[in-house]
């Protein structure tokens, strides 16, 4: 029996969430789903966004699967989602980028990004006249993302990957991300490595995104490229995560909370979906992730999804099941 930590979170974090654990409860009889909350909702009546006790349970699940939470812009709230991947030591998050539109250019690229520091430290000093925000990159923190995409790389067949970094102007921060995931690549003779400043993958991205199989990249270049990459095949709710550490594991669609479309039953599950199809690889259910990822490939063509890259959600999850359960 695995267990699964859910946190569905606030607005169309659990309009999502929902139909997924549905789903993954049909498809695999060997999960047991425990719920707890996060967010603004918990902050409003508590005072805090996530309990220890939430963050003690996620320690303790073989996975988490988060929604989506809503950001209050007040100096006493912290990110629950934040909080998760630095106390679980989540350091690498990985963002699928595909396109899964019909006719469409293809698209299809992983980012993995460093999910600990850089600019998440959260570290800022206020002082008379200006805010210092402390930046930390760590050689430590480089060696493992760089070892983590690499071996992914190796693991899913991936033959090329670019590090995407600003060593031009961070020249001892970024240098050192360089330098070392170089050291690293140089260990992987079948894959085909290289790096690209930020400014310039941003623009490749855009561009040529046929270009593109793997990206490995620090906090804040990743959070940017991820949602641009986002942009390139319909919106969020296309782009599944994980955010994987050495004990733990935490998997959420790259989408926010989206409170304008909370409730109106048009929020697109399938990243919600395919994150729960990353968990199922994780926990060890590999012929069950392929076999729900594969029933999102095929329901995708037969939903209507509009220019924001909304659905209706009913239809999107109805099309997913009777693709799994009923041919
Ligand atoms: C993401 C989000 C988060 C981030 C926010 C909600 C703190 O944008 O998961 O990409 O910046 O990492
Ligand atoms: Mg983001």
């Amino acid at each position: 029996m695995k267990h699964v930590l859910v946190i569905p979170g606030d607005g169309i974090g659990s309009e999502v969430i929902t139909p997924t654990v549905e789903i993954l409860s049909e498809l695999v009889s060997s999960i047991d789903f425990e719920y707890a909350s996060a967010g603004k909702a918990l902050f409003e009546a508590e005072g805090f966004s996530i309990s220890e006790g939430t963050i003690e349970a996620a320690r303790k699940a073989d996975a988490v699967l988060f929604g989506a939470t809503e950001t209050v812009y007040s100096s006493a709230y912290r990110s629950p989602v934040l909080d998760l991947r630095q106390k679980l030591d989540l350091f690498a998050n990985v963002r699928i980028i595909r396109e899964l539109r019909p006719n469409r250019k293809k698209v299809d690229f992983v980012i993995f990004r460093e999910n600990t520091e850089g600019m998440y430290t959260r570290d800022e000093e206020q002082l008379p006249g200006e805010v210092i925000t402390h930046r930390r990159i760590s050689e430590s923190a480089c060696r493992r993302i760089s070892e983590f995409s690499l071996s992914y790389c190796e693991e899913h067949g991936i033959g090329e990957i670019v590090c995407v970094h600003k060593a031009n102007v961070l020249r001892l921060s970024d240098g050192l991300f360089v330098r070392i995931f170089r050291e690293i690549a140089s260990g992987y003779a079948e894959i085909e490595s290289s790096d690209m400043l930020v400014d310039a993958a941003a623009m490749n991205i855009a561009m040529a995104p046929e270009r593109f199989r793997a990206i490995t990249t620090l906090n804040l270049y990743g959070d940017i490229l991820s949602d641009l990459g986002a942009g390139l095949v319909g919106g969020l709710g296309f782009i599944p995560s994980a955010n994987i550490g050495q004990m733990n594991a935490m998997f959420e669609p790259a989408h926010g909370s989206a409170p304008d479309i909370a409730g109106k039953g048009m929020a697109n599950p399938f990243a919600a979906i395919l994150s729960s199809a990353m968990m199922l690889d994780h926990i060890g259910f590999r012929k069950e992730s392929e076999k729900l990822a594969e029933a999102v490939r095929s329901a995708v063509p037969g939903v209507e999804v509009d220019e924001n890259g909304r659905c209706s959600t009913i239809s999107a999850v109805d099309t997913v099941k009777r693709i799994l359960f009923r041919s």
